[in-house]
């Protein structure tokens, strides 16, 4: 899995059996227009739309994204505060950490995992806390990799995977000890709703702790520079809307939870190191050099030779260059500080 700075990406040849939609005929070009679609607000692309679809919608950003994200950032789809010393990669496993040790998870706590990727931070939750880790995901892609990496991990025994919709989870009330979430449940088309899930899932007593996308109190939805960059965000990232910080506390107190935590955890980081550091082009180390302005030519580079060769499907460019520009938005977004990736918080449902 780990990759080298300028091995080719690893792009899955047309193929008749892949079933996602496009690649049987080599060409991807449908998804990502459907995908655009939704965010191209002159042809009926809207937050209502986007809402209304989300389905759709994110499964088929995560089509798209997916080798992209596994390619330029590894096993585990989120960012991490970061502080001076440590490498990119120590810094998302404390940052996995930080939420097993506050949220007390611990062997025989049975605890769910919401929008668990290809499973990063559940295979370092289980490793680091004993618990049984069970991730929930509604991408097919994302958990075929998934339970592949748990079992070269060791961890088939200690992690479930289960393919559903986190808007209407297949769980039994008080199923879980915990559930946790790492920048997943920012693409709920609901929040209150989602958190009305979750609650349900969950033992009294029960804690639920996440880093959630969240507007900061620094956003004004007068400036036309602030609108521009929640929108770049909104389509780069594969989101319906962005909530701000007291919406989010709001929707999980409205679904019943007591808030016991709540942090920016970007404005307790270093502010040599900030979360967005990675993806600003600043950072010249020798396995961030993908991520940066050089490392995203040299791939697109590749890619333009592999369409052309019919190595990689019609589209892929594209893919990349919307996702890049999703990652320029991020960055502006943190540096002017309207956009926190990790509001941190712990609710407990009351006993
Ligand atoms: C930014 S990724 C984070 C993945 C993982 N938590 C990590 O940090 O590596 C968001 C995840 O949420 C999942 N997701 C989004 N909407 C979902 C839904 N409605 N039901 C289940 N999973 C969903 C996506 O498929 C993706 O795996």
């Amino acid at each position: 899995m780990t990759t080298q700075p300028f091995e080719p990406f690893p792009f899955h040849p047309a193929d008749p059996a892949d079933p996602r939609p496009g690649h049987a005929r080599g060409d991807i070009r449908e998804v990502v227009h459907t995908y655009r679609g939704f965010h191209d607000e002159d042809h009926g692309g809207d937050v209502a739309a986007r809402k209304d679809h989300y389905f759709e919608m994110v499964k088929g950003y995560y089509d798209l994204a997916t080798d992209f994200f596994e390619y330029g950032w590894g096993d585990s789809f989120h960012f991490a505060p970061r502080y001076r010393g440590e490498t990119f990669r120590e810094s998302i496993r404390r940052h996995q950490h930080f939420l097993a040790a506050r949220l007390g998870l611990k062997p025989g706590m049975r605890v769910l995992d919401v929008g668990c990727g290809i499973g990063g931070p559940m295979r370092s939750v289980a490793r680091f806390s004993g618990a049984t880790v069970v991730g929930i995901n509604n991408n097919p892609y994302q958990l075929e990799k998934a339970a592949g990496y748990n079992r070269e991990a060791g961890l088939a025994a200690q992690t479930e995977l289960v393919e559903a919709d986190f808007m209407n989870m297949p769980f039994e009330e008080g199923e879980f000890d915990a559930v946790y979430a790492f920048e997943a449940t920012c693409h709920a088309p609901d929040k209150a709703a989602l958190f009305r899930q979750i609650h349900r899932v969950l033992k009294p007593g029960g804690v639920f702790g996440a880093y959630e996308w969240c507007l900061t109190d620094r956003y004004d939805p007068e400036s036309v520079r602030h609108r521009r960059i929640k929108k770049g965000i909104e389509e780069g990232d594969g989101l319906p809307d962005i909530w701000t910080i007291p919406a989010t506390v709001e929707c999980l107190e409205g679904a019943g939870f007591t808030v016991r935590e709540q942090e920016d955890r970007a404005v307790a980081s270093d502010p040599e190191t900030p979360w967005e550091l990675p993806i600003t082009g600043r950072e010249l180390s020798w396995t961030g050099v993908r991520r940066t302005k050089l490392g995203r030519r040299l791939t697109w580079a590749a890619i333009k030779v592999m369409e052309a060769a019919r190595i990689a499907p019609k589209g892929t460019m594209e893919v990349s260059q919307f996702l890049h520009a999703g990652a320029d938005a991020l960055v502006e977004g943190g540096e002017s500080g309207i956009f926190t990736p990790m509001f941190w918080f712990v609710a407990e449902r009351p006993a």
